[in-house]
């Protein structure tokens, strides 16, 4: 049975280039879509640009230009970016398009017509950073800073319309309480659970003071809060209250929004109270995943460890693609916090050269030298190492399965690794080079060849998602084609008795000298 599924990254602010960050949340979503393809589900992958709000205001008068022309400068970057690493994307949202700007106007109408909204006065602090409401306690406790930026926060008074968040909040708290999934991991469905408890205020969702943003349907003097103008993309891109809408209804509702950990306040709370209001089913998942530091301190540019688009494409142009994937994939469990550092990139690039790019190899000369190339039949009684190399490949698909479900990406790079190197542990002990000179023994050999193939078959298939490029290079050089089959049935089959396989060459260089990353 076929199923969908839709994942979306947050649509980020075009008031500045990607970076680090930027790039590993695409990535991560960019990995997780790719491996739902290949499972079969129909799959929906979202990303895009939040191009309204102060900040994008400020940052375009400081450089003398208009917020449009900031948005779309930057937005080319975000786009071209995107391209260069790969990222297949099935549609990218910008909040300054029309199809946005009126789902978002048919959103506030809706709220509006539910009783949701009404006219008051804002009176209190803002983050202009975070482009977020502070209350006056939290503002005190972080002594008028921004917890993010440590810039000052503005103060604001201004007539507002509010969304009733009172009345939704204790119906969000009862749902995240009853959907564990619904907010990972774990210690964030915490915060949001013990942040809830202590009680919220009606959200202001307009700024009359402000002229960049989307104006409200029936007081078109305000415009939209940028966060409820935002959040609606998950929807707007589908199509809801379009004339057009059947994305929304096969899509909605999403599998899994995927954001950094800064940010899961207005998705776990503002997003499904707004849902709520709109009689709308919740996302099945809200994942934060922690920040990047680098070399273990915050990212800067007067430090000079801040890892911009620039190094990136450095490191891109030394290693490859698919090292960086990997690297960032690997370096903590999804969820915890990571840091950038070069000798763990250099590394990490050695391990795919010494696990899977030797197994590779490995088997692809002994098959070529010892049996033309084609894979032979067991032809032996198994023996123990024979089973724990079949045993390996058995399990691999559940485990594999099982670390996506969770979404545990660190897993999901190490599992094809783990299993490249009980190939590689099976060769050390079973010796087929010596085995390969007794005429004898050639039963024996075919076992081990044939176990081997099976596991490094299954090991590229298995990383693909991750390594799209030089997985794809490897099963080129297996000499086998998986298109037209779910990751399900490629696992399951395996080789047939016979493949005949192709040249190998090698997968990850040695990189010389081994440069920094
Ligand atoms: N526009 C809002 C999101 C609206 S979603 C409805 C926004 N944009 S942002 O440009 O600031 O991007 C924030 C996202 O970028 C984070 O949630 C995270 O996904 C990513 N990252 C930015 N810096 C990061 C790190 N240093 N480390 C990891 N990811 C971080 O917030």
């Amino acid at each position: 049975m076929s199923s969908t599924f839709y994942i979306s990254t947050p649509i980020y602010y075009p008031n500045g280039e990607p970076h680090l960050g930027h790039t590993y949340t695409t990535l991560c979503a960019d990995t997780i879509a790719r491996y739902h393809r290949m499972a079969g589900d129909e799959t929906f992958f979202l990303t895009g640009t939040d191009e309204h709000g102060v900040k994008m205001v400020k940052t375009a008068a400081a450089a003398g230009i208009e917020p449009r022309a900031l948005a779309d400068k930057n937005v080319a970057v975000f786009e071209l970016l995107w391209k260069e690493l790969g990222i297949t994307h099935d549609d990218f949202i910008r909040t300054s398009s029309d199809r946005h700007k009126l789902a978002v106007q048919n959103i506030v109408a809706r709220l509006q017509a539910n009783d949701d909204i009404y006219l008051g006065a804002y009176e209190g602090w803002y983050d202009e950073g975070q482009e977020e409401f502070v209350t006056e306690t939290e503002a005190k406790a972080r002594e008028f800073k921004s917890a993010i930026t440590g810039r000052p926060l503005t103060r604001y008074s201004e007539p507002t319309y509010f969304f009733r968040l009172t009345k939704y909040a204790p119906k969000v708290l009862a749902y995240i309480e009853q959907n564990p999934s619904f907010i990972q991991p774990e210690s964030r469905r915490n915060e949001v659970i013990s942040k809830l408890k202590q009680g919220v205020d009606d959200l202001s969702i307009s700024r009359a003071t402000l002229k960049w943003g989307i104006p409200l349907p029936h007081d078109p003097a305000h415009v939209v809060y940028v966060w409820i103008d935002a959040l609606s993309n998950y929807i707007t891109a589908l199509g809801y209250s379009a004339a057009d809408d059947s994305r929304f209804r096969k899509f909605w509702p999403g599998d899994v929004h995927l954001i950094g950990k800064e940010i899961l306040w207005f998705h776990t709370v503002y997003w499904p109270a707004m849902l709520m209001g709109l009689g709308l089913p919740l996302p099945k998942q809200v994942f934060a995943h922690g920040w990047w530091t680098a070399e273990g301190k915050k990212m800067s540019k007067t430090l000079g460890n801040f890892i911009d688009i620039e190094r990136l494409r450095k490191v891109i142009a030394t290693y490859g693609l698919d090292a960086l994937r990997f690297y960032l994939l690997r370096a903590a469990p999804f969820g915890s916090d990571l840091d950038w550092n070069d000798a763990d990139f250099v590394k990490s690039y050695n391990e795919l050269a010494n696990v899977l790019g030797n197994c590779q190899n490995r088997l692809l000369k002994m098959i070529g030298n010892y049996r033309g190339g084609v894979l032979p039949a067991p032809g032996s009684a198994l023996d123990d190492h024979d089973r724990q190399v079949l045993d390996a490949c058995e399990q691999f698909p559940g485990k594999l399965a099982d670390a996506y479900r969770r979404l545990a990406l660190q897993e999901c790079a190490m599992l094809p690794l783990e299993l490249a190197r009980v190939v590689n542990g099976y060769i050390d002990s079973t010796k087929p080079f010596s085995l390969a000179k007794d005429p004898a023994a050639a039963g024996r050999l075919d076992t081990i060849l044939h176990g081997c193939a099976q596991a490094v078959y299954r090991a590229f298939v298995g990383i693909l998602p991750i390594l799209p490029e030089k997985a794809a290079a490897a099963l080129a050089q297996l000499n086998v084609d998986i298109r037209g089959r779910t990751l399900g049935e490629v696992l399951a089959a395996g080789l047939p008795i016979g493949h005949k396989f192709g040249e190998g060459q090698a997968l990850f260089p040695r990189i010389n000298p081994p440069a920094k990353a």
